[in-house]
């Protein structure tokens, strides 16, 4: 079933965009990308998307591409760092909040019918004891970057009833898989499978008690096509699996699986980091019937021949 026929996923060349893309092709929907290529790839989306190099907070631009028949907006470009939003405030609030205010505007004389709005769990505040926290839980953000999504979260819901379209906040919790894009701030999966693969050894910043959740960008990318499918006006979900695993835990498993003699190296835990946060997934499971798919145990082997074959 095809809802609409065009589609803008900003920030489409990336790890989670380029998934949604893969989704919107299948459906038979017309895509459209908007990626600066800061860290996205070319190569991460086939050759009939066409693909506009450009940025977010580029206003005329902006203007053009959604004013040209997009029904919906999977808004996924962001600066993707916790660390470097507190090292670097100003562009963190600039390209989320600012790129996002700027694509909403545009909508107010197009013909955009839903925006889907990339959201994070860094919106939370940390959790006082180890149990899984709902849509509801405090909204406090410990850095600069949960902060502009946040903000920009709310922007979207309030435009979004201004303008007539439909709006859905889905709150990513740590995603991992094939194509995510090695840095040093991003993805604790990719960044040790990456180290232990080289024989280096990874770093854990404080205890390695935190607990997290992981979940697998196909997983994420189908809440993208749930939540569009849905007849819901309005949507804020935790997208997730529901499960915790401390980062100790992710460290052994992957070291079982490459290298059982690298130990890790611990240092001071980094500001702006949440210790405890893991999601109930149930409101997106009975609003969108959205299910996680993809376990972490059986994945994680995929995950490491794809870095290897990859790196
Ligand atoms: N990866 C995670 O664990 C996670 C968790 C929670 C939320 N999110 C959110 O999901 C979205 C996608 O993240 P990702 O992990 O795929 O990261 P990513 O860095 O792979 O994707 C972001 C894309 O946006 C592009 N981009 C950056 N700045 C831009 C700009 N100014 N104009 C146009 N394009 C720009 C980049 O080139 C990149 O392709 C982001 O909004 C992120 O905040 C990710």
């Amino acid at each position: 079933m095809m809802k609409y026929k065009k589609a803008l996923v900003t920030g489409g060349a990336g790890f989670i965009g380029s998934h949604i893309v893969e989704l919107l092709l299948d459906k038979g929907m017309e895509v459209v990308v908007l990626d600066d290529l800061s860290v996205g790839k070319k190569e991460n989306i086939p050759n009939e998307v066409s693909l506009i190099r450009g940025d977010v907070r580029d206003r005329e631009l902006v203007d053009k591409i959604v004013n040209d028949g997009v029904e919906v907006i999977f808004h996924e470009a962001a600066k993707v760092s916790i660390r470097a939003s507190i090292e670097n405030c100003y562009e963190d609030a600039d390209i989320n909040l600012m790129g996002t205010v700027n694509l909403l505007r545009a909508c107010r004389t197009a013909d955009v019918k839903q925006f889907v709005f990339a959201s994070s769990m860094g919106v939370y505040a940390d959790s006082p004891k180890p149990q899984p926290i709902d849509e509801d839980f405090t909204t406090e953000p410990a850095s600069p970057y949960g902060i502009a999504k946040l903000a920009a979260e709310k922007y979207c819901l309030l435009l979004c009833r201004e303008f007539n379209m439909r709006c859905a906040i889905l709150r990513y919790f740590n995603t991992y898989g094939p194509r995510q894009t090695f840095t040093p701030y991003v993805g604790v999966i990719t960044i040790f499978t990456r180290l232990m693969l080289e024989g280096k050894q990874p770093v854990i910043f404080g205890s390695g008690e935190q607990l997290r959740d992981y979940v697998h960008v196909k997983d994420v990318a189908r809440s993208n096509i749930l939540a569009m499918d849905s007849d819901h006006r309005e949507l804020i979900l935790n997208i997730g699996t529901g499960n915790a695993v401390s980062v100790n835990r992710i460290f052994e498993m992957l070291s079982q699986r490459i290298n059982p003699d690298i130990k890790p190296r611990y240092e001071a835990e980094r500001p702006g980091e949440l210790k405890i946060s893991f999601p109930d997934i149930s409101r997106a499971r009975n609003l969108i019937n959205y299910k996680p798919e993809h376990d972490l145990k059986s994945e994680l082997d995929s995950v490491i021949q794809y870095i290897k074959n990859n790196h």
